[in-house]
């Protein structure tokens, strides 16, 4: 009897430590557009603090991207499981293959390239300057001033370009350097144009306004490099999207204008 329970004991031990290895295989291996389309399922991640493009109302993650990605995955016959990871681990993550694709707002820029493929654009937009009303609205005035920026954007890297800043501060999101900027720990904050006018619209009472745009950028879903078939797939899903009005219809019911970059 005693013999019995040991053996089951230790087949089920066998039974863990199997199941961990095919989980740890399972986490390096590389999904092709074959392996997924099999699965039924694709895994995106995004960040879910950076509104209206990804964020959570209540406990649902909801937005822009999140519903453009879901629309995409649903044009190629797919569900979508989402990975809420945070911005600054994306790039490293995708890499190790924790998710198909990523979509949280990744604007294109060659150093970034090296590391992931950017999928076709699903929207342009640039970098722009917000402050108090009596505060530096412009490049030029940024002299001398507190930049606040969310760590590992191209927000970040353009505020390093700016010349005699006193100091460039980092947050771990963009919301935090919102707050930054509201409790005057910062004189500026640099984001997303969009988000910056959706964020001043529902927080009408900040005292926090526009200022001039720093730079331009297209914004793209990334993925792991060299996965030819699964970008065309993401490509061909993004532009039925945009073919069928649902992108349209999702720019309008975000931004209340058409988002899309003009090629
Ligand atoms: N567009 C900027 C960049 O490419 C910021 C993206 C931040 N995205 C986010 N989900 N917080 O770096």
């Amino acid at each position: 009897m005693r013999c019995i329970t040991q053996f089951a004991q230790f087949t089920k031990w066998l039974g863990v430590i199997s199941s961990i290895s095919v989980l740890t295989v399972g986490a390096v291996e590389a999904r092709d557009w074959s392996v997924i389309k099999d699965s039924g399922k694709m895994v995106v991640a995004t960040e879910g603090a950076f509104y209206p493009f990804n964020f959570f109302e209540g406990p649902k993650l909801t937005g822009f991207e999140v519903e453009l990605a879901e629309a995409v995955v649903k044009q190629l016959g797919l569900t979508l499981e989402w990975r809420v990871v945070s911005f600054d681990a994306q790039l490293a993550s995708i890499r190790q293959d924790r998710f198909d694709f990523a979509i949280a707002s990744h604007g294109y820029t060659e150093d970034r390239a090296k590391a992931v493929d950017f999928a076709n654009p699903h929207y342009c937009t640039g970098g722009q300057i917000a402050a108090q009303k009596d505060g530096p609205l412009t490049i030029a005035a940024l002299k001398d001033k507190t930049v606040g920026v969310q760590i590992g954007t191209s927000y970040m890297d353009n505020a390093k370009k700016i010349p005699g800043l006193k100091e460039l501060k980092t947050y771990k999101a963009d919301p935090e350097a919102f707050s930054a900027l509201k409790a005057k720990k910062t004189d500026a904050w640099i984001s997303d144009k969009w988000l910056i006018k959706s964020t001043l619209e529902k927080n009408a009472d900040s005292g926090v306004v526009a200022g001039e745009q720093v730079f331009v950028e297209k914004v793209s879903m990334i993925l792991r490099k060299n996965n030819k078939e699964l970008m065309d797939q993401l490509n061909r899903g993004l532009a039925e999207v945009i073919k069928n009005g649902t992108y349209q219809a999702l720019s309008q019911k975000y931004f209340k204008t058409d988002i899309g970059c003009r090629s």
